[in-house]
């Protein structure tokens, strides 16, 4: 294994891709003290919510007042995803400085995700991207589906390559390339990378490893050794697109930074700690979270955080 790097960057996408897809309501002051408690552990970006239409994720529906109540720590970037110009505004109003735009690469998702053809995606978001980076607000791209599509199957990696190109050429600074659904393994994850690393810097790219399959580790080892040092993970496992059928949580936080730290790889988390944010979370939750190292733990008989809440 050729694994150059000795620094990974983790974006805990928890609070947003984890809570998003939660059966029950979870209390505003939980998100806020799990979200408070990420950035104790170490994390340095941490997706805090999303501007997007209540009626079609009425998880985030109270992103507003989880933004504006969690206690910024000035080390700690805390974007949440904007779908449109509305989005924006309620992100702009609550104070937010950074910002993450989503589209696919595949149209069939994109339209049962966002109701917007890719095209019409881009549309939309010039604008948004435009006022938000006029407001000195931060950009970061997503691109859904790239290792394969719940409609539509396989993806070409040519598409993805385009939609990364077009997320970058609008302004965002990085963009993370989403397996949505769990599907990708490392050899293909090497030879969706090799394509876009011929014209995008891996400076720019981010992986965003759904574990649906088990293979989310597998494919974060195979997008180390082509030089990708960017991560997204949700602490526990949290997660799933409501959109995406049978899609389910990220790859856990605790296991990438267990991986990395024991191959010598710095992440900067403290993983006590992280494991406290998630035993913050996880009495809210209807089901237990599947993250490994949580699960272990848990089994050694380290304790679970009661139910309690700080009120903000
Ligand atoms: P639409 O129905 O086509 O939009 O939805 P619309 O403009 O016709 O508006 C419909 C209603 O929503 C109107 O209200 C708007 O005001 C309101 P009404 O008049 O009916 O009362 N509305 C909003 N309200 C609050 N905030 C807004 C907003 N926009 C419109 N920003 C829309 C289009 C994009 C809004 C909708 O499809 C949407 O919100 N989609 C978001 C879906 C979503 O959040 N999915 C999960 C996140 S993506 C993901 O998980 C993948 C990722 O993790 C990477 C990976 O794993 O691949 C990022
Ligand atoms: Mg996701």
């Amino acid at each position: 294994m050729k694994i150059t790097l000795d620094h990974v960057d983790v974006v805990e996408v928890g609070p947003r891709d984890g809570l998003q897809n939660e059966k029950v309501t979870i209390p505003t002051e939980a998100k806020i003290d799990y979200i408070t408690a990420l950035a104790d552990a170490g994390l340095r970006t941490i997706e805090a919510g999303a501007f997007v239409s209540p009626k079609w994720v009425p998880q985030m529906a109270d992103t507003a007042e989880v933004y504006r109540n969690i206690p910024k720590d000035p080390g700690v970037d805390y974007p949440v995803l904007v779908p449109n110009l509305k989005g924006l505004e309620r992100a702009s109003d609550a104070g937010v400085t950074s910002i993450a735009i989503f589209t696919a690469a595949s149209e069939t998702f994109n339209k049962r995700n966002i109701n917007m053809s890719i095209d019409e995606s881009f549309e939309k978001y010039a604008p948004v991207v435009q006022r938000a980076r006029g407001e000195g607000m931060r950009v970061r791209g997503y691109v859904s589906t790239a290792f394969g599509c719940p409609y539509e199957g396989d993806v070409a990696p040519e598409k993805v390559l385009e939609v990364c190109a077009r997320l970058l050429d609008l302004g965002c600074y990085e963009v993370s390339v989403g397996d949505t659904i769990g599907v990708g393994t490392p050899v293909q994850v090497q030879s969706v990378t090799g394509i876009l690393l011929q014209v995008i810097p891996p400076s720019k790219l981010a992986m965003h490893f759904h574990d649906t399959r088990g293979t989310a580790l597998a494919n974060t080892l195979a997008a180390l050794e082509m030089g990708i040092a960017t991560f997204d993970a949700s602490s526990g496992g949290l997660g799933g697109c409501p959109y995406a059928p049978g899609a389910s949580g990220n790859m856990a936080t605790e296991d990438l930074v267990y991986m990395l730290e024991k191959m010598g790889i710095d992440t900067a988390v403290d993983l006590k700690l992280l494991v406290a944010a998630s035993q913050i979370i996880a009495p809210y939750l209807d089901h237990p979270l599947p993250g490994r190292y949580l699960q272990s733990c848990t089994k050694a008989g380290a304790p679970v955080a009661p139910a309690s809440t700080t009120v903000h």
